[in-house]
Parts: C-alpha cells; sequence; structure tokens
C-alpha cells in the first residue's frame, strides 16, 4: 500500500486538485448516464457472488495510489439512479447541487448533538422543519428533527405514542411496567412499523394489521374491530400508523376518517408520509393528504420525492413540546443545560450529518415551486403511463395509480390463460431479463397471490417516451425468453 503524509493528505491544495479531477469524473460520468442510450446500463452487470465481494477485498488490500481509479470502479459497480431507465425503488435522483452540499456537509463535519457543535447545521434543521410543518399546516406550536430515515422516524413516532399515550413512564420504568400495549397499521403499511414495535418490546402482534380495499387503502370502518383483536389478546391500544402512502402500491389511506377514529378513543395519530408527504406541496395532488393537519407525527423523507440524496427525514410532532420531551438523558461531558437549541435532546442519533443542509441549499437557491412542480409532475407521468398500459391488451395494470408508484403485469396472449404460478414466474423472469439488457430498472412486489412489476416514475428526466420504451423493452425481453 503506498503511503501519504498526513501533510499531504489534508494539504489544501492537494484537496484542490483532486476535488477538481473528482468533479470531473462525477461530470464525465452524469454526461453518459443521462444520455439515454445504453452506454452504461443502469444495473451493473454483476449479480451478487463471491467474486464480486472477492474483488472489492482485493481492491481494499492493492497498493493502489489513485482514488481516481477506486471513484470510477465504485461508479461502474453501483446501480445509475441517474439513468432515466431508473424507475425502480422509491429513492430521489440527488439534484448535483445537494450532492456538492454532501461534501461541504462531511467536511464540515458538525455533529449538531448541540448547538455549539453546528450551530449553521442547528438553525439550518430547525428552519427546514419550520418549512416542513407549515407545509403540514400546523401552527409555530409544532416541532421535529431530521433523523436518518423512514424507518428511524417512524420509530420516533410511536415511541412519542407510548410517551404520550401508555397511560405510565415506559421511559423510565420500561415497557412492561404497564399492560402490554398495540398499534394498529393498514395490512399494506411498511414492514418498518412492526419493526418499530418490536424494537419496542412489544411482540409480532402489537401491531395489528387492519383490512385495505381493492385499491390498497386501510379501511377505517375496520378500526373498531382490529382494536377490538387486540383488547381480546389483553392488549391496549395506543397509536394508529396510517400509510400516507404505502410502499408497494403508493395507497394513500383516508386520513380524515382514521384521524376520527382517533380522536373518539384518544389515540395517536402517526401518518407515515415518508414517500407520500411530498404531496402536501402540489396543489393538484394535496387533495390526498386531507387530514394530515391532525396527525400527531408525520414522516417525511426527502430523500424520495424531493430530489435529496439519503439520508434526510423530518420527523414532525404537531405538538413541538412532545418533541422536547422525548428523549431526556443526563450527559455532563455534552449537555451543560437543556437548551432547546440541542437537538440530541430530540433524536435517538447523538452524532449525526449535517442532513438538512442540502434541502435547505436546494429550498433557498431553486424555490419551492421547483420541488412542487417535480412531485406534480412525477404523479402525472405515473398517470398517463397508467393510461398507456390500459391501453395495451398484452398490459395488466394493477391499480389505478394515486401517486407516482405504478404496479402492472406483462401478459402476452400465450400466458392469458396460465395458471398463477407460470404467470408469476413470468412476471420475474421478464424483469431480470430487462435488468440484464440495461435500459431500465424496475422491482417487483406482490399483491395477494400476484407478483406484479413496479416502476415509480422518480426521475425529474424520465419522459413518456422512456415509458412506452419500457413496454417495448418489456416485450423484447419476452421475446428473448421464448425464444430460448
Ligand atoms: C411508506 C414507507 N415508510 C417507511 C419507509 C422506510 O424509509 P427509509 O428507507 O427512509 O428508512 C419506506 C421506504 O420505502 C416507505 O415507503
Amino acid at each position: 500500500m503506498a503511503s501519504y503524509s498526513i501533510e499531504v493528505a489534508y494539504h489544501p491544495s492537494a484537496f484542490r486538485i483532486l476535488g477538481r479531477q473528482w468533479i470531473d469524473h462525477l461530470v464525465d460520468y452524469l454526461v453518459k448516464v443521462q444520455a439515454d442510450a445504453t452506454v452504461i446500463p443502469v444495473q451493473p452487470q454483476p449479480r451478487p457472488s463471491s467474486e464480486w465481494m472477492q474483488s472489492w477485498r482485493e481492491r481494499l488490500s492493492a497498493a493502489s495510489t489513485d482514488p481516481l481509479a477506486l471513484l470510477d470502479a465504485i461508479v461502474a459497480g453501483s446501480t445509475h439512479l441517474h439513468h432515466p431507465g431508473y424507475v425502480g425503488h422509491q429513492v430521489s435522483v440527488p439534484l448535483p447541487l445537494a450532492t456538492l452540499c454532501e461534501g461541504a456537509s462531511a467536511l464540515l463535519n458538525n455533529g449538531m448533538a448541540v448547538f455549539e457543535m453546528g450551530p449553521a447545521a442547528t438553525a439550518i434543521e430547525q428552519a427546514v422543519v419550520r418549512w416542513m410543518t407549515r407545509q403540514l399546516g400546523w401552527s409555530e406550536a409544532a416541532d421535529g428533527a431530521f433523523v436518518s430515515g423512514g424507518s428511524l422516524a417512524n420509530l420516533m413516532g410511536l415511541l412519542a405514542a407510548r410517551q404520550e399515550r401508555a397511560g405510565f413512564d415506559a421511559w423510565r420504568d420500561g415497557s412492561h411496567a404497564g399492560p402490554p400495549l398495540a398499534a394498529l397499521a393498514s395490512a399494506q403499511a411498511h414492514y418498518c412499523s412492526g419493526r418499530a414495535v418490536q424494537l419496542m418490546g412489544w411482540g409480532q402482534s402489537g401491531l395489528i394489521k387492519v383490512a385495505v380495499d381493492a385499491r390498497f387503502r386501510m379501511r377505517p370502518e375496520e378500526l373498531e374491530a382490529s382494536k377490538a383483536i387486540a383488547q381480546q389478546q389483553g392488549r391496549r391500544v395506543i397509536a394508529v400508523v396510517a400509510s400516507a402512502c404505502s410502499t408497494a402500491t403508493g395507497s394513500y389511506d383516508p386520513l380524515e376518517p382514521v384521524a376520527d377514529f382517533c380522536h373518539r378513543h384518544g389515540l395517536w395519530l402517526h401518518v407515515d408520509g415518508a414517500h407520500g408527504a411530498s404531496a402536501v406541496l402540489s396543489e393538484r395532488y394535496r387533495g390526498l393528504l386531507k387530514g394530515i393537519e391532525r396527525a400527531d407525527s408525520v414522516t417525511w423523507d426527502a430523500h424520495k420525492m424531493l430530489m435529496m440524496p439519503a439520508l434526510a427525514t423530518g420527523i414532525l410532532f404537531r405538538d413541538g413540546a412532545v418533541a422536547r420531551r422525548l428523549f431526556s438523558q443526563d450527559a455532563s461531558y455534552l449537555y451543560q443545560d437543556h437548551t432547546s437549541y440541542d437537538l440530541g435532546h430530540r433524536t435517538i442519533e447523538c452524532t449525526k450529518r449535517m442532513m438538512a443542509m442540502p434541502l435547505y441549499v436546494c429550498l433557498a437557491t431553486y424555490g419551492e415551486a421547483f420541488f412542487s412542480d417535480h412531485v406534480t409532475a412525477c404523479f402525472d407521468k405515473a398517470r398517463q403511463f397508467a393510461e398507456l398500459l390500459q391501453s395495451q391488451s398484452d398490459f395488466d395494470l394493477a391499480i389505478e395509480p394515486q401517486c407516482n408508484i405504478v404496479c402492472f403485469r406483462y401478459l402476452p396472449s400465450h400466458l392469458r390463460d396460465a395458471d398463477i404460478e407460470r404467470i408469476n414466474h413470468w412476471q420475474s423472469h421478464v424483469r431480470n431479463r430487462v435488468l440484464h439488457r440495461g435500459s431500465y430498472y424496475l422491482v417487483q412486489t406482490q399483491l395477494g397471490d400476484k407478483v406484479f412489476l413496479r416502476t415509480t416514475i422518480i426521475h425529474p428526466l424520465t419522459t413518456p417516451g422512456h415509458l412506452e420504451g419500457l413496454l417495448d423493452e418489456l416485450r423484447q425481453a419476452g421475446a428473448e425468453l421464448q425464444g430460448q
């Protein structure tokens, strides 16, 4: 391994030279990957294998003096979200400016647990949190924090529910100091809500699944029955987690009737808006979130619909005092007083990245309309894509999309009367073939007994033409499979 001196590694001129080359490599990459050609496949060829893992172990121990060569190898071995054929999981195609902010945040490395370890970062986070809470229609009393991801935020929403509604001090005395607790969530809720209740020690049946309708939205009229089931099991229901929207199909639970139910029974309402809360920015689609202002807590990922690099999640509380009460630990080496500016009291994390900074800089630079237009455009394109699918005899749309997630099956004529197992296998095989061909990246999900291809139209540069091309690509992949 070549040796560098510490002085060289930290030298500003060395950083300038390397930084310029580093950016040039990334710019060249963006030019290629956005070119809408198969110059770079969306999904690189390697499959998970011990050889692939070994090749990266070898790079680590090889004598290497060139971080740019490593950068190129890492880029080549990554999934290319900036490719307009990326219609996969709900992960932002990050704004280049936001990625520059990430670099600056890493360099400054202000850990933020206490105000003095991040004066600008603390103010920035609070400003972005306020911007988000205002979008939700909440008053100045609302507050929150930025945390590492929707899963963590949902856990925090449920921790707050436990603290505020359990009727005993679980934080001080432990989860088992009172009756067993439970929360209700739609059968389509993201798995992390189940994980959160398990982390809190409520066990697997601490999350009661509420039935959904034909469009995979929670059926609020089922809430009473689900609560009764929990009670029969000797559990005390303290919260409802509403999905806005769900992951698999992007379905929005009807928040108004769910909020009515919570109000009637004194339950905490947590809205998992990891993907879908961004719709609040769009005049056209805001209605999907009607009632969100009545939630007690909301999860909102900026790294899904707001073009931010992962991770950047707001956990937001209608009553900001809850955020400030949520965690309280004494640590004289860190907290000298419990001022409301020390964000370490509001999150599970202690040190964290300046995670609101990219959104702050991009909002200040591009303005709010830039973001609302993006949300509206993605949702619009999904509707157009669904119409296209419906007009094709060899495609079968799962449900009309409510956001920018579209699930469908490819059913060429020879499969129309096939059994479900064969049809399901076909979806997976065709998807794998498309990935192998390299022009698109899409995923799959199971709804009931049926496997569906699943797309999220999230790349700002993905056009209706690309989406038409995806159908041709699926047909081509299918023809190749049949020819084998
Ligand atoms: C509805 C929903 N909630 C929570 C999560 C988890 O969020 P994260 O991946 O930021 O932890 C996801 C991720 O896709 C999601 O779709």
